[in-house]
């Protein structure tokens, strides 16, 4: 069984993970946690090794821990997206084993996705037909307004620096084009946010090195969740990247949610220069 390595890092006021060295301060509402999260600088390696040893298991775990909901929340990302143009183009940014292009090229064919993400193992489970690439997230290997529509699912939460992926997402997505990120959240408010807790501490690690063999990447799942911010933080940090109109809708009571939000046809900085 592998085990859990510890670590300190650092969150913001809001919860948002900044560093694992201290390197940006916010005021004087930094707090220290020990957690199984890796240090920022070791974050990409970290999470990489990660997926590249549970990417066999990785959709059974999937299901398994979500009951199979797991497929219908990709489903809600597709239902979001407006309907293609002819050769509209999506990016799917942490595409992993490629479910969520998946679920988008199902519900309409007209979607010409392509994947991008660093674990060369996860790519390797995606289907032949999915044009996927090798890249990372936070410097993405593709040029500025590529694509009508960029989405991910449960990627965000991973990135080194979370800003700067956002950013990169709405670099290469054309004006007029829509964001949509899924994502866990740390969880509900009220009865509903102890059990949230409990089932993602206590079981689902036992869950992960029964299938996958890996109950330190299924300690990190639950680490990184209740460590990410709330869906309305990730809202501001999608219009500070830019974005308008951006909406949460939360699914299965609050412990996932979709964030949807569109590029401006001019963004506010170039604006100025005008
Ligand atoms: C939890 S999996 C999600 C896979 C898929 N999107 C899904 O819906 O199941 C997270 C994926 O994001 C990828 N990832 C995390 N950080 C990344 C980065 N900086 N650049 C590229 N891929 C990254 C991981 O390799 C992994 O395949």
């Amino acid at each position: 069984m592998r085990r859990a390595a510890s670590y300190e890092f650092v969150t913001d006021a809001a919860g948002l993970v900044l560093s694992g060295d201290g390197s940006r301060r916010v005021g004087d509402t930094r707090a220290n946690v020990t957690s199984v999260l890796p240090p920022v600088a070791d974050k990409p390696r970290f999470v990489a090794a990660m997926f590249g040893r549970i990417a066999p298991r990785y959709d059974l775990m999937n299901t398994l821990m979500t009951l199979g909901q797991d497929a219908r929340w990709r489903r809600h990302v597709a239902e979001a997206l407006p309907p293609p143009a002819q050769h509209a183009r999506v990016l799917d940014v942490g595409t992993g084993t490629g479910r969520l292009g998946l679920a988008v090229r199902e519900l309409d064919p007209a979607w010409r996705v392509v994947g991008v993400d660093f674990t060369i193992e996860m790519l390797r489970q995606a289907p032949g037909d999915l044009d996927v690439a090798a890249g990372d997230a936070e410097r993405l290997p593709f040029a500025d307004s590529q694509f009508d529509a960029v989405v991910s699912g449960f990627v965000v939460r991973n990135l080194a620096d979370v800003e700067r992926g956002l950013g990169e997402q709405v670099r290469v997505l054309r004006p007029g084009g829509a964001l949509v990120v899924l994502e866990t959240t740390p969880g509900p408010n009220g009865w509903l946010g102890p059990l949230y807790r409990l089932y993602f501490r206590r079981v689902v690690p036992v869950l992960g090195n029964v299938i996958a063999g890996d109950a330190s990447a299924y300690t990190y799942l639950p680490e990184s969740t209740l460590a990410f911010v709330q869906p309305a933080r990730l809202a501001s940090l999608l219009r500070r990247s830019g974005l308008r109109d951006v909406r949460s809708r939360y699914l299965m009571l609050g412990c996932v949610a979709i964030t949807v939000g569109y590029k401006p046809h001019m963004l506010p900085h170039a604006r100025r220069t005008l």
